[in-house]
C-alpha cells in the first residue's frame, strides 16, 4: 500500500476512534480500551462475575477486561491473565506473558491456579488475520478446541466460560464443541460491539451439569 493510502487509512480510523462514544468514555474513566463495555455489558445482564470469583482472562493485553473484573474482586491472586503481548500491572492480577496455544503457558496458568478450580474463563482472544479465509478459520478453531480442553483441567463444575468468536465456520463447530461441556449456550452481541464487526460471544454456563 502506498504512503498516502496507508495515511488516509490511517486518518479514516483515527476520525472514527474519536466519535466513537466508547472510546471517549474509556479514556474519561482510566480504562484501557474500548472493550471494557462489551464485557460490563455482558455482565451487567447475565452477572458472571462475583466479589470471591476466580477468574482467567485470555488475550487480556492491554487490559481493559482485567481493570473492569479487578475493580470487582475482593482480593489478590483471583485473577490471571493472559496474551502475546505485554500488559502493564493491574492489582489483584497475575500476568503471564506468551501464548496460550503453547502447552508450557497453559502449565504456567495451571501452577498459578495452586489446585484452585476456576469460577469463570475469559476469552476476548483474537487471531492474526492473514486474509486467507481457510488459515483464518482454522486459526480461529484452534484456540476455541485450547480454550474446550482448558476448560476440562481448570473450570470447576458449574462454571462459565465467555469467549469471542467470529461469524463462520468456525463458529458453528464452536457452538457444537462447547455443547457438549456445558449446560446452556447463549450468542450474544452486546451494544459496544460494532455493527460491522463479525464478533459474537458465546457464553456458556454449567459446565459438565446434565
Ligand atoms: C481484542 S485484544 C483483547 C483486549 C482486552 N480484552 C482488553 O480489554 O484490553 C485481543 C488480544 O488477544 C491476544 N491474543 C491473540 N492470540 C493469543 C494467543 N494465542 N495467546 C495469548 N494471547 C493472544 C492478542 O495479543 C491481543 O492482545
Amino acid at each position: 500500500m502506498s504512503k498516502s493510502r496507508q495515511q488516509k487509512k490511517t486518518n479514516r480510523w483515527n476520525d472514527k476512534q474519536n466519535r466513537d462514544q466508547y472510546v471517549k468514555k474509556a479514556r474519561e474513566s482510566g480504562y484501557r480500551g474500548r472493550a471494557i463495555y462489551k464485557l460490563e455489558q455482558i455482565d451487567r445482564k447475565y452477572r458472571l462475575i462475583n466479589r470471591g470469583s476466580l477468574i482467567v482472562d485470555l488475550g487480556s493485553a492491554p487490559g481493559s477486561w482485567s481493570q473492569y473484573v479487578s475493580s470487582i474482586v475482593s482480593s489478590s491472586n483471583q485473577i490471571v491473565s493472559v496474551d502475546l503481548l505485554e500488559m502493564e500491572t493491574i492489582k489483584n492480577v497475575h500476568f503471564i506473558q506468551g501464548d496460550f496455544t503453547d502447552l508450557e503457558v497453559v502449565e504456567k496458568i495451571l501452577t498459578s491456579l495452586d489446585n484452585h478450580q476456576l469460577d469463570l474463563v475469559l476469552s476476548d482472544m483474537a487471531p492474526n488475520i492473514s486474509g486467507i479465509r481457510s488459515t483464518d478459520q482454522a486459526r480461529a478453531w484452534e484456540l476455541q478446541e485450547m480454550i474446550s480442553v482448558f476448560c476440562d483441567r481448570a473450570l470447576k463444575k458449574g462454571g462459565t466460560l465467555l469467549t469471542k468468536l467470529f461469524e463462520g465456520e468456525a463458529s458453528v463447530s464452536t457452538r457444537k464443541l462447547f455443547k457438549q461441556q456445558f449446560k446452556e449456550l447463549q450468542m450474544i452481541k452486546p451494544d459496544a460491539s460494532r455493527s460491522e464487526s463479525k464478533e459474537i460471544f458465546l457464553l456458556a454456563r454449567g459446565f459438565k451439569l446434565d
